[in-house]
């Protein structure tokens, strides 16, 4: 395996934007006595303002916020187990006490006085460590809370108007809706409190530094550019295999499915970005509308087409890493009577010039044999003379790892050493874990920098929000009203139902195999 010569990437580097200036802010985190907070939030926030051994030092304080009450005390505990446990940084005891004391926590969300004293508690952390009313309300709560939360914080006076001098920013987890029509309501909600451009939707998969390469590999390579659609792309796969079950999510995940869990947003965020037309600038705004525009050229699945150009299955019990699992249906928490479909394919096609007629494949799926998220371009084949007379000799492709072990490998056809002509693939392959030097942020330390910062490059707009439901909408009509239409079964540890591998077979292509 060949690797790619990046002479030293650090004294070759070209900054083009540095890190953003970040102004001194509260962080109010609804919902801090959950999951989210102590594995991702609380962690990411410690690994920015740790000691200045984080992506810089970051003047900020956190206030947790939920219905349960809880001493300050008992949740700094809390948290600081959460930080030891799944913090990027080691946990060390002068960062960890320096950021304690600014880590307060108000339970009471549900009582109604509970806003007030919120407002309270805010002015008072803000006298007490000289930090300006710049606030972020973090929504780590479930979807049903939003629409009260928003209102409430606006009764309490808590919301500033877009342009004044502070600033007050909403960040909305997903699931944005559970459908076209509840993502329109929860958009609709929110707007009715906030500015477009005081709400930052979160897919934390924009945040994965992967996916912020897409766009520099794109636009910063001529090569590929230049060879981006459909004269020179035979095909292109987007894959998010993952290889746990359903855990202890099934609450949560037996009323979503595949579909709704990761096609409807990390999926369209992953193929809009690998597909949109170059942006007109690096502005946010620029991006999101290229992304947009980009999903209102995928083509609907029309009435009808749901039974040919997706494959829905479950996985039935098999094994991961050797062990022996369950299936789906036996899960804890899973009703016996579930439809819920662990995995999704997809077959698309993008209605503009640049892609007419290629096809993008999509698959995500539970319980799969491997875990791994990546974008497959497949390009078309050698024309049938010189060396590929025999139309033996497989086509370039360039494959993008996302996770977990990110970079890119490009396969490309070369000559084994030797007397004769004997042609072997071979891949030129970047890792960036050996090639780059310097942390990785997480993908949560990286968005919430840019919340403080006011960037919502990485973020979703309303627009894409509805705009990905409306697709994902129309697959899900055709299933709820069409029975014929069946669930497929695939074995835990295999990668996927067989009508999987008969959706793109009968393409004459194949899964990439993983
Ligand atoms: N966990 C993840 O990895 C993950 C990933 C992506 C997105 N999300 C999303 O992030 C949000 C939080 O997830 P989570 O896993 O942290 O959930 P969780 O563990 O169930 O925690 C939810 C938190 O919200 C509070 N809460 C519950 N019902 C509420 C209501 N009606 N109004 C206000 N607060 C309420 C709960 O605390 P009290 O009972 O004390 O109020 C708790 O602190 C959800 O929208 C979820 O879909 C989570």
């Amino acid at each position: 395996m060949a690797a790619c010569v990046a002479e030293n990437p650090v004294e070759h580097s070209y900054h083009i934007a540095q890190p953003q200036a970040v102004p001194a802010c509260t962080v109010v985190i609804f919902g801090a006595s959950g999951d989210l907070a102590r594995r991702k939030l609380v962690p990411a926030l410690y690994n920015l303002r740790a000691c200045g051994q984080g992506m810089g030092h970051h003047e900020f304080a956190i206030l947790g916020f939920a219905r349960r009450p809880i001493a300050v005390d008992t949740f700094r505990e809390q948290m600081r187990d959460a930080v030891a446990q799944y913090s990027r940084l080691e946990l060390d005891d002068k960062c960890w006490h320096e950021f304690a004391e600014r880590l307060d926590y108000l339970g009471g969300l549900d009582q109604p006085a509970g806003f007030d004293r919120l407002r309270m508690r805010l002015e008072q952390l803000e006298a007490t460590y000289g930090l300006p009313p710049n606030r972020i309300y973090y929504l780590s709560i479930p979807p049903e809370g939003i629409n009260e939360a928003v209102a409430r914080l606006e009764q309490a006076g808590l919301i500033g108007r877009p342009g004044a001098p502070h600033f007050s920013r909403v960040v909305v987890e997903k699931p944005i809706g559970h459908d076209l029509e509840s993502a329109r309501e929860t958009n609709r909600s929110i707007l009715k409190h906030f500015a477009e451009s005081q709400i930052f939707r979160i897919d934390h998969y924009l945040g994965k530094e992967t996916v912020q390469n897409l766009l520099v590999l794109r636009f910063s390579n001529t090569i590929f550019e230049r060879m981006w659609g459909a004269r020179n792309v035979d095909h292109v796969q987007i894959t998010v295999a993952e290889s746990e079950g359903v855990g202890s999510r099934s609450m949560y995940y037996d009323p979503s499915g595949a579909l709704r869990d990761m096609v409807q947003n990390h999926m369209l965020q992953l193929l809009a970005l690998i597909a949109m037309e170059p942006p007109v600038s690096l502005e946010a705004d620029a991006i999101r509308e290229s992304k947009l525009n980009l999903l209102r050229a995928l083509r609907p699945i029309a009435a009808g087409e749901a039974a040919s150009q997706v494959v829905r299955g479950r996985y039935t019990s098999g094994t991961n890493d050797g062990q022996p699992v369950r299936g789906y249906l036996e899960e804890q928490g899973i009703p016996g009577n579930s439809r819920t479909e662990t995995f999704v394919a997809i077959k698309g096609f993008i209605d503009n010039w640049r892609w007419a007629g290629v096809p993008f494949y999509l698959r995500t799926g539970k319980r799969m044999g491997a875990r791994e998220s990546l974008i497959h371009i497949q390009f078309k084949d050698l024309p049938r003379i010189l060396f590929n007379r025999a139309g033996v000799l497989p086509a370039n492709a360039l494959t993008l790892r996302i996770q977990p072990d990110e970079g890119f490998s490009f396969a490309v056809l070369a000559k084994q050493p030797g007397l004769g002509v004997t042609i072997s693939p071979v891949r030129m392959n970047l890792r960036y874990q050996s090639e780059f030097e310097g942390p990785v942020p997480d993908a949560y330390e990286r968005l919430l920098l840019d919340v403080m910062a006011g960037d919502h490059t990485l973020f979703v707009s309303a627009s894409f929000v509805e705009q990905s439901w409306a697709f994902v909408q129309s697959i899900l009509d055709q299933w709820g009203s069409d029975y014929s239409i069946p669930l497929n079964e695939y074995r835990a540890g295999s990668m996927g139902p067989e009508a999987a591998d008969r959706l793109i077979q009968a393409d004459g292509r194949q899964w990439l195999t993983l």
